[in-house]
């Protein structure tokens, strides 16, 4: 399939959705939302695929926000809409049934820190520049900042930074918990490839089953959540993989997980 706003290109066993409006730094508009979309859907598709990252096309930024251009003269219920569809694009990355890495390579603004959030967490450029400005343009963040940035850093920081607007550079970001590393802008696309392609030789089984106990034990009490990760546990010793990495560890072997048991 063809886009218009993204660059989406399958490296391996790792889907790369770059944005591309460079002449917008990357701004989010509803076209931009279907083709993202779109390229989800090819990943679902494609068995192959193991880890999703994000990124930004051009040195200067991952996504500036969404685009004012569009919204500038949007009636409420347009506003509605535009964030309900952009809302349920995060969550969707979110709960992709995969790991999902950002590779924030500038700034990543409003709905551009919004996705970076919705991923399963954030590498970036010592260039990279996070923060949630659109209280600067009379607004509040519309793709789920109130909510995930809160969750990230804390809900005193989260209002120090969508009350203020502050812009932070990528290493007060990581001090704060919001982003996970910081590598030269030089190395941060090597670096974040070999994670990727490090995630993507394990299991897929056990990556989802990670992921979603992970992400679901957060919003349950501890005895809870970890029966629920007691559950995923048992599930697991269903797929070829276990057999796999237990058989493999104790014939000193590496082993060769080609298991997808959901
Ligand atoms: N929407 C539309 N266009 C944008 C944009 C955005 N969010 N951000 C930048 N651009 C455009 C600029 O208008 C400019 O276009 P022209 O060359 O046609 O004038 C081009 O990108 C380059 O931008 P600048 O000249 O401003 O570049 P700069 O280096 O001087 O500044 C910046 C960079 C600090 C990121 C600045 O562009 C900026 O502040 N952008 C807006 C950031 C913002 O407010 N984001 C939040 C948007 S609201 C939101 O995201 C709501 C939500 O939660 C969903």
């Amino acid at each position: 399939m063809n886009y218009n706003n993204i660059l989406f290109s399958v490296e391996g066993s790792v889907a790369v959705i770059k944005f591309n409006r460079p002449q917008a730094l990357n701004a989010i508009n509803p076209d931009v939302l279907k083709d993202v979309n779109a390229a989800l859907d090819e990943i679902v598709k494609n068995p192959l695929v193991k880890v999703l990252v994000f990124t930004g096309e051009g040195d200067k930024a991952f996504v500036a926000g969404a685009d004012i251009k569009h919204m500038v003269t949007l009636t409420p219920l347009q506003a509605r809409e535009f964030g309900r569809v952009g809302q349920e694009l995060l969550f969707r990355i979110e709960q992709f049934p995969m790991p999902v890495i950002a590779c924030v390579n500038g700034f990543a603004l409003g709905g551009g820190c919004e996705i970076a959030m919705s991923c399963d967490f954030i590498y970036a450029s010592e260039k990279a520049r996070f923060g949630q400005p659109e209280i600067n343009l009379g607004v509040i963040p519309g793709f789920g900042g109130t909510q995930r940035l809160g969750r990230r850093v804390g809900n005193s920081m989260a209002k120090e930074l969508c009350m203020t607007g502050a812009i932070i550079k990528a290493d007060e970001a990581k001090n704060i918990g919001l982003i996970n590393r910081v590598f030269p802008a030089e190395t941060l696309w090597e670096e974040t490839m070999r994670t990727a392609n490090l995630i993507a030789s394990k299991g897929k089984t056990a990556l989802k089953g990670i992921k979603d106990c992970i992400d679901r034990g957060s919003d349950m009490d501890l005895i809870n959540g970890c029966r629920m990760e007691s559950d995923a546990f048992a599930l697991i010793f269903t797929s070829p993989d276990q057999k796999e990495g237990m058989s493999a560890f104790l014939e000193k072997r590496t082993p060769e997980f080609k298991g997808d048991l959901y």
